[in-house]
This record gives structure tokens, sequence and C-alpha cells, in this order.
């Protein structure tokens, strides 16, 4: 099949979406957040890009904390909202209600079935964002989004975002297992390796 140039503005598909918490001068401030990912294995750390002219990442890099909150699908508008205001000129810190952990900076949302905070490691300036890495110091669920002790999928029901077509979308079927799939052909391919 022949390949189409979609051009170079392309996207990491599917994102997850989330919330970035933080702590203005005197409030909790939240934006919406699908520029996100796990970066470290040991310690545990996730990066995320955030745009230099956000109250955001005036926030955090201030307070060199923050966290990151998982939306269940029926949060949706509640989460666009926080993308298309900004905490400069709007108080959203009564949208939901809070909970702390171990950081002052790092406001979460009980809604959230999960919520992770953060301390700000290393910020990576790039033209337009910046790429702040965060040290994860806690993650918050509740018992009935777990399955054997860890945060399952099909019980948070979070949703997916996509760019440029800008949509949402929830999470499908179990299609496989990772690190599980591939070993018929890995011992096919490589019967020498174990
Ligand atoms: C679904 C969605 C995802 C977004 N993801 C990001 C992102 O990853 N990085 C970013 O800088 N802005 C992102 N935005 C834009 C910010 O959420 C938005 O500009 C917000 O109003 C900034 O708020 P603040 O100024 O209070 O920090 C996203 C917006 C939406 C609707």
């Amino acid at each position: 099949m022949a390949k189409v140039d979609i051009g170079e503005q392309a996207y990491v598909l599917p994102m997850a979406t989330t919330i970035l918490g933080s702590f203005l001068e005197d409030r909790a401030n939240f934006m919406a957040l699908g520029w996100l990912t796990r970066v470290n294995y040991q310690p545990p750390m996730l990066g995320m890009a955030v745009n230099q002219g956000h109250a955001s990442h005036a926030a955090i890099v201030k307070t060199g904390e923050f966290s990151v909150n998982f939306p269940t699908v029926e949060m949706v508008e509640v989460t666009d909202y926080v993308g298309l205001v900004s905490g400069k000129r709007v108080d959203k810190s009564g949208l939901f209600n809070l909970f702390y952990g171990k950081l002052k900076g790092a406001p979460m949302i009980s809604e959230c079935p999960l919520s992770m905070e953060c301390k700000l490691v290393e910020t990576v300036q790039l033209p337009s964002n910046s790429f702040l890495i965060g040290e994860i110091v806690g993650a918050y669920s509740e018992e009935r989004f777990l399955t054997d002790g860890v945060p399952d999928i099909k019980k948070i029901n979070p949703f997916l975002l996509t760019m440029p077509d800008n949509r949402y979308w929830s999470v499908g079927e179990v299609v496989g297992r990772a690190w599980s799939d591939g070993k018929a052909v890995k011992k096919r391919l490589n019967p020498d390796i174990s």
C-alpha cells in the first residue's frame, strides 16, 4: 500500500487524558494534560510537556511539585473545561473535591480513581513547551478500582485523547498480554535465547 505524507504535526496515538494539578499563589489549579508519559523505572518518574505560557507551568516551576490525576469517562466535560480556561483568569480550584498526600503543592482530585503526586526533578526547556520530569512520591486509588492490588483499567474507565482530530475515546477490549504474546515468535526465531 502506498504511504501518504501526513505532515510533521503528528501525535502519539492515543494519549491518556489526565488532569495536571498544581498550586498557584493562593489556590489549587488544574489543567487538562495529554502529553504525558512514564520516563524512568527506578525511581519512578513521569515526564510531561507543558506550554511555558500556562499558569500550571509557572506554578510547578515555583513550587517544584505537581499531581497527575486520571479522570473517568463521566468527567469528560469538566476535564475539557480545565483545558479551555487558564488559571491566570479563572479560579478552577472549586471544581473538584481535593485531597493531599505528602506534598502541599500537589493537590489531588478525590473524584479521580487514580492520582499521583510528584516532585519536579528536571526541566528541559523546548521552544514552546517545557518537558517537566517528576518523581512519583505517592500514588492513590480506591479498593473498588483495583484488581489484585493494582489499578484495573476496566474499573477505572479512563478516556483517551487523539490529536489532531481532538477527540476523546473510551477504552476497548483486551487483545493480548504484554511481555508474553511474543514468546512463541521469540522461541521460533531465536531458539538459543532463553
Ligand atoms: C484534552 C486536552 C489536553 C491538553 N494537553 C495539554 C498538554 O499536554 N500540554 C499543554 O501544555 N497543554 C495542554 N492542554 C491545554 C491546557 O490544558 C490549557 O491551555 C489550560 O487552559 C491551561 O491552564 P492553566 O493556564 O490554568 O495552566 C490540553 C488541553 C486539552 C483540552
